[in-house]
């Protein structure tokens, strides 16, 4: 099974079947797991090709980026050079006034390279935007909070639904468990619904596919990936950490101001911190840039200043989390995992 996932053109082999969803048919990938695309800080074209290339759909992370097609491209081209297999591009779609449009050209771009466009939905879905996806011969993914704005992206032109539970890490749109959203947004829609949330273990895994999904989303063991750019002292973090080490809050909200899971560790030392500036990131003509404190920027490998007092994401997955690992290796342990787990009530 694994050589077979990592790319073996023998035929598929029977117990594969267990892990065939509606979300690996349409996509065309082989194991229902889908990286979470996490800004180009931490997730890196390396990673998504890793994910693809273990059978997964492996997304590259833009974020709220305001930049242009050509700046988008290389990261884009980079990972395409990696893999044949399926790859995504994630957006993250904010609302409010001052929040930028979604550059219709970045979309054009990421649809004419990858298989998949996801947006991540903090406003009402735009009709136009999915269909500059479609037009550009991609699937548009969604990640959601609620059965309502799963309807509401599906009618807008969604292929696939994305329901995000309060257990993840990074921002959260999601205001109950898991669990209790996806019964409801499977219950809501007709397009397959991946699970997002806490999802770090074979064990939850193999309950989200039990319950119905067509897979999970992933992000927090993929920030432990070792093809992730995410900081070392972050990484120790999400390695120490349990499921109860992490916090939802409001409290790193320069930058966005939304509902966000971080390690507690992390919000302790922000709050104990004096002073407004954490750190530095560096920036494109090789200056620092000053982070502020509380600010959104996940720090990444480069960053310097107190490292433990910015925004160290995670979901309650962050159990889960033993050890720095191969990106092929975290996919196949969880869907190796899961499917023995799942054959046993078979
Ligand atoms: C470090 C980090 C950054 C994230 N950035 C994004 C992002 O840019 N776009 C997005 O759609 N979701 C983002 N998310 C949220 C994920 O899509 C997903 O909902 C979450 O990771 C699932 O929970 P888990 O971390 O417990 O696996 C991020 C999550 C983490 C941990």
């Amino acid at each position: 099974l694994a050589a077979w996932q990592l790319g073996s053109s023998a035929p598929r082999p029977q117990e594969a079947l267990v892990l065939e969803t509606r979300f690996t048919k349409l996509v065309g990938c082989t194991v229902p797991i889908q990286n979470a695309g996490m800004g180009t800080g931490v997730s890196t074209p390396e990673l998504a090709a890793a994910v693809s290339g273990a059978g997964g759909l492996g997304m590259i992370g833009f974020g709220t980026f305001r930049g242009s097609a050509d700046e988008l491209l290389p990261h884009l081209e980079r990972a395409r050079s990696l893999t044949s297999r399926p790859l995504g591009a994630n957006f993250i779609v904010r609302g409010g006034a001052d929040a930028p449009p979604v550059n219709t050209a970045c979309l054009a771009a990421a649809a004419s390279l990858v298989r998949v466009v996801e947006l991540f939905l903090w406003t009402t879905p735009d009709p136009r935007s999915f269909d500059v996806i479609h037009g550009g011969g991609a699937l548009a993914l969604c990640q959601v909070g609620s059965a309502a704005a799963a309807r509401r992206a599906v009618d807008a032109g969604a292929d696939v639904i994305v329901a995000q539970g309060y257990e993840a890490g990074g921002h959260v749109i999601g205001t109950v468990g898991v669990l209790p959203l996806l019964g409801e947004v499977l219950e809501a829609v007709d397009v397959p619904v991946l699970a997002a949330g806490g999802i770090g273990t074979p064990r939850a895994l193999a309950a989200v596919l039990a319950a119905g999904a067509d897979g999970a989303r992933v992000g927090t063991r993929f920030v432990a990936a070792a093809e992730s750019r995410a900081h070392p002292i972050y990484r120790q973090g999400l390695i120490d950490a349990s499921a109860s080490d992490t916090v939802h809050t409001g409290a790193f909200a320069v930058g966005w101001d939304a509902p966000h899971r971080v390690l507690r560790s992390a919000l302790e030392a922000a709050e104990a911190f004096e002073g407004d500036v954490v750190g530095a990131r560096p920036g494109p003509d090789g200056t620092a840039v000053p982070i502020r404190r509380f600010g959104v920027v996940v720090p990444a490998a480069g960053y310097t200043g107190a490292i433990e007092a910015m925004p160290l994401w995670a979901g309650q997955s962050a159990a889960g989390v033993k050890r720095v690992q191969a990106a092929a290796e975290i996919v196949s342990e969880l869907a190796e995992g899961a499917e023995r787990l799942l054959r046993r009530w078979a």
